[in-house]
């Protein structure tokens, strides 16, 4: 487990009250009343069962929720209220101050484009950087950060082209390569196998040890949160259950669902 100084950690993000229903053959209310905070810097943990609320909570912080759900509460990103900007301004928050990694690397990419067309077109279009040798660079030092090193032969493939973890590699590249403030990370590793899983949560580790990137990262695995996460929310049913260090959620749990969430990963496990 990393050390972690909570004293000298400013909260980056907050949410308030965060209520989130979807609307559409029938209601759902899939946040209810959600208040967390995140450090700056740290590696936070959501966990809870399928269903829970975990993808929502990270589609409500960037803000990509589909047309028609309602929203209520506050997300204070560095004290601004990301709720009541504008299309414009959330436009520039994706991506360059908050980033999304997905499940299946392959969502993010189109198949039948170059991974290094969809780079430079997300870096011109997104990112406004119209000098094609700036976007070199910033390819190339992202690549180096997610330690991939041919860097040549991932720019020319087709998302086909590459292993899965590779292509989370160059997925997790895409996401920090305008230096976001927080990357969330929706289950990164659950499409992979375990071995490759390892190498992917030692990525995310040591983007957070030498760029101090923040992370929220979410996962069914309660073993990933014990290696890699400061602390951790539990979420139930749309509500938060508990949050705190992942040491003292597995030594001494605070909430009875707590409990039952790691005695039925404990059986799923053995
Ligand atoms: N676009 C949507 N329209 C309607 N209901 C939705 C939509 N997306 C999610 N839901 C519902 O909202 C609730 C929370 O879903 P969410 O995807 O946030 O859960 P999750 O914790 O990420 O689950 P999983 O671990 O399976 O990914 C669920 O009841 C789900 O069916
Ligand atoms: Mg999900």
């Amino acid at each position: 487990m990393r050390k972690v100084v909570y004293i000298i950690m400013a909260n980056i993000l907050e949410v308030k009250n965060l209520s989130v229903t979807y609307t559409g053959v029938k209601e759902v209310r899939a946040l209810r009343g959600v208040n967390l905070s995140v450090r700056k810097g740290e590696i936070l943990g959501v966990v809870g069962e399928s269903g829970s609320g975990k993808s929502t909570l990270a589609f409500s912080i960037i803000n990509l929720l589909p047309q028609g759900s309602k929203k209520e509460g506050e997300i204070l990103f560095k004290n601004q209220n990301i709720m009541s900007l504008s299309e414009n301004q959330l436009e520039d928050l994706r991506g360059r101050q908050i980033s999304l990694v997905f499940q299946y690397p392959g969502a993010t990419f189109n198949p039948v484009l170059s991974i290094g067309y969809q780079f430079h077109e997300m870096l011109k279009e997104k990112g406004g950087i119209k000098s094609r040798a700036n976007r070199r660079k910033i390819i190339a030092d992202s690549f180096e950060k997610v330690r991939l090193s041919d860097c040549q032969r991932m720019i020319n493939s087709y998302p086909h082209q590459l292993s899965g973890g590779q292509l989370q590699r160059v997925s997790i590249a895409m996401a920090i390569s305008r230096n976001p403030d927080i990357l969330i990370a929706d289950e990164p590793t659950s499409s992979l196998d375990v071995t490759i899983e390892s190498q992917i949560v030692n990525l995310f580790k040591e983007l957070s040890d030498d760029y101090n990137i923040t992370i929220i990262f979410i996962t069914h695995n309660l073993d990933l949160v014990r290696v890699l996460c400061d602390r951790a929310v539990v979420l139930y049913q749309g509500k938060v259950r508990e949050i705190n260090s992942s040491k003292e959620l597995f030594s001494s749990p605070k909430d009875s669902y707590t409990v039952d969430l790691i005695e039925s990963f404990k059986e799923l496990e053995s």
